[in-house]
C-alpha cells in the first residue's frame, strides 16, 4: 500500500464515522451547557485511532461496516470522556487538548465533569440502542469492562498512585499501562472479533491489542518529550515536569524507540494472520514512530 493510498482511505474512513457521528449528536439538546461540552470534545479533532482501527479491523475479518460503526463510536465517546477528565485539575490538570482549551477551561471544572459522565452514558445507551444478537451484547460487555475499574479508570486510578510510589519499577508500569491505556485499545480488535463470534478471532484479536496498546502510550510518552505543542495539540514537556511515571523515566528515548519497533513487529505479525490487512499494517508501522 502507498502513503497516498493509506491517506486516502484513513480520510474515507475517517469522513464516514464523522458524519455517523453528527448524526448521532444531533438529536442531543440539554437546556444547558452540557451538550455543547460534550460536542465540543468529541469534535475538537484528535487522531480518532480507536473507531479508525475498529472499522478497518471489522472489515479485515469481514464485517460489514454499519455492524461496527455504533461500537466505533460508543468508544470513541468513552475515550473522549477519559481525556476529558485526565485534564482535570484534579488529574493532570492539562489547558490543552485536540489542539484547542480543555472542557474544563472552556466550561468550568463542574460542566467538564459533567460532560465527561455524559459522554460515558451515551456511548451505552447508543450502542444499546443497536444491538442486533447474543454476539452484540458480548461485545458491548466487553467495552464496559475495559472502560471501567477493571479497565481504564483503575488504570487513572493507578497512574495518580504512581506519582508518590517508591517502587518504580518495570511491572509497575506494565500493569499501569495495560489497564490505562491498553483496555480501550484492546477494544478496537476484541469487539469487531466478538460481533463475528468466531472463537479462533479471539486469541489473535486480543494479542495484537494488547502489543499495539503498549506501543501506542510508549509513543504517547515519547511525543511528550520529543514533539512540540503544536504537533501534538496538548501541552509537551509535561510529564518530567510533573514527575510522571512514564516509559521514558523507566527507559530512556533510545530505549523507547527500540521497544516501540519490536511491540510494531509482534503487532504486524498477528495482522499478517487476517486475509485482508495492509491498511492496518500500515497504520501499525506509522502511527507509533516518533522523530523529532
Ligand atoms: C491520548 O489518546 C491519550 C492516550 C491514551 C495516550 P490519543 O493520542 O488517541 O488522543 P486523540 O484521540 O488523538 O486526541
Ligand atoms: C492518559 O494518559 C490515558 C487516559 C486514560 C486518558 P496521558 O495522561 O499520558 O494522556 P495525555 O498525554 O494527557 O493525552
Ligand atoms: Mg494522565
Ligand atoms: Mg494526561
Ligand atoms: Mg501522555
Amino acid at each position: 500500500m502507498t502513503a497516498s493510498d493509506f491517506n486516502a482511505k484513513y480520510a474515507e474512513i475517517t469522513g464516514d464515522f464523522l458524519r455517523y457521528s453528527e448524526t448521532v449528536f444531533a438529536d442531543l439538546n440539554t437546556p444547558n451547557a452540557l451538550a455543547e461540552a460534550m460536542k465540543y470534545s468529541f469534535f475538537a479533532g484528535g487522531k480518532r485511532i480507536r473507531p479508525i482501527l475498529t472499522i478497518a479491523f471489522g472489515e479485515a475479518i469481514g464485517l460489514e461496516r454499519a455492524e461496527v460503526m455504533p461500537y466505533a463510536f460508543g468508544l470513541e465517546c468513552i475515550h473522549t470522556y477519559s481525556l476529558i477528565h485526565d485534564d482535570l485539575p484534579s488529574m493532570d490538570n492539562d489547558v490543552l487538548r485536540r489542539g484547542k482549551p480543555t472542557c474544563h477551561v472552556k466550561f468550568g471544572e463542574a460542566t467538564a465533569l459533567l460532560a465527561g459522565d455524559g459522554l460515558l452514558n451515551f456511548a451505552f445507551e447508543h450502542i444499546l440502542g443497536k444491538i442486533k444478537d447474543k454476539n452484540g451484547v458480548e461485545a458491548l460487555k466487553y467495552l464496559a469492562e475495559c472502560s471501567g475499574a477493571r479497565g481504564m479508570v483503575s488504570g487513572q486510578a493507578s497512574d495518580k498512585e504512581n506519582e508518590n510510589a517508591t517502587d518504580k519499577n518495570e511491572e509497575r508500569l506494565f500493569e499501569t499501562y495495560e489497564l490505562k491505556t491498553g483496555k480501550l485499545l484492546t477494544a478496537p480488535f476484541v469487539m469487531p472479533a466478538l460481533l463475528k463470534g468466531e472463537a479462533s478471532l479471539l486469541p489473535i484479536a486480543e494479542e495484537i491489542g494488547k502489543n499495539f496498546g503498549r506501543a501506542f502510550q510508549f509513543a504517547d510518552d515519547l511525543k511528550d518529550v520529543l514533539l512540540s505543542s503544536d504537533q501534538t495539540g496538548k501541552t509537551s514537556g509535561k510529564d518530567e515536569r510533573e514527575n510522571k511515571f512514564t516509559s521514558v523515566s523507566v527507559y530512556g528515548v533510545e530505549n523507547v524507540k527500540k521497544i516501540i519497533a519490536e511491540l510494531t513487529e509482534k503487532v504486524i505479525c498477528g495482522l499478517k494472520k487476517l486475509s485482508s490487512s495492509e491498511f492496518l499494517v500500515y497504520l501499525a508501522n506509522t502511527v507509533n514512530k516518533v522523530e523529532k
